[in-house]
């Protein structure tokens, strides 16, 4: 186990499993749709990727980038559009691909974007939720795993951009992360 990872919350094998639940999920109800899974980077590069291969019918894929305006003064939701898709989605059955929903802001800022461009139907796949932080309300159609209420890292998602690479969701230290938390 990486040095500055305290324990392993969700193992390597079973997000491999629930992802490949998602993919025979999404494979079903989108047959003969051709969906367009629109991934949020970059936390999402591990999931998207895996949920792509565990999808058995014909699929596409396409990112957006956000940002929040000020990093240095989080105020929450004010999120900034920093790349635009590829193509035009009026008419698509498009799949957006989240990692983790929290507030539901980020997302919700993005649904609204994507909303206006007339897609034939708008869903969401997300990989965690945190059901208690949540601010506003979001159509969650797929989802891989509830999170507690503390900070993780792997599996695409990062603490300073670090530690994406890991293959698990692990919580990380404490004097790493520079606030307590619990998370049992
Ligand atoms: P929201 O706008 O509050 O829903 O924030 C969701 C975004 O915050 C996600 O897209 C992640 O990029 C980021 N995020 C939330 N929780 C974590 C975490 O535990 N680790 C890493 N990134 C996180
Ligand atoms: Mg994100």
């Amino acid at each position: 186990m990486e040095d500055n990872i305290q324990r392993i919350l969700i193992s390597t094998d079973d997000i491999r499993a629930r992802v490949r639940t998602l993919g025979s999920a999404i494979s079903r109800d989108y047959a003969d749709q051709n969906p367009l899974l629109v991934g949020v980077l970059k936390g999402i590069v591990y999931f998207l990727s895996d949920l792509l291969r565990a999808i058995t019918i014909p699929v596409a894929i396409d990112f957006i980038a956000i940002s929040r305006y000020d990093p240095a003064q989080p105020q929450k939701g004010a999120v900034r559009l920093l790349k635009d898709l590829d193509q035009d989605i009026a008419g698509r059955h498009v799949i957006l691909v989240e990692d983790v929903i929290d507030t539901g802001l980020t997302l919700g800022y993005i649904l609204r974007t994507l909303r206006v461009r007339q897609p034939a139907s708008l869903a969401v796949c997300t990989l965690f939720e945190r059901p208690q932080q949540r601010l506003i309300a979001i159509p969650i159609k797929y989802k891989g795993f509830d999170l507690p209420d503390c900070f993780v890292v792997g599996y695409g998602l990062d603490h300073n951009q670090e530690y994406r690479h890991l293959s698990y969701i692990g919580v990380l230290k404490q004097e790493i992360l520079g606030f307590p938390q619990n998370c049992d």
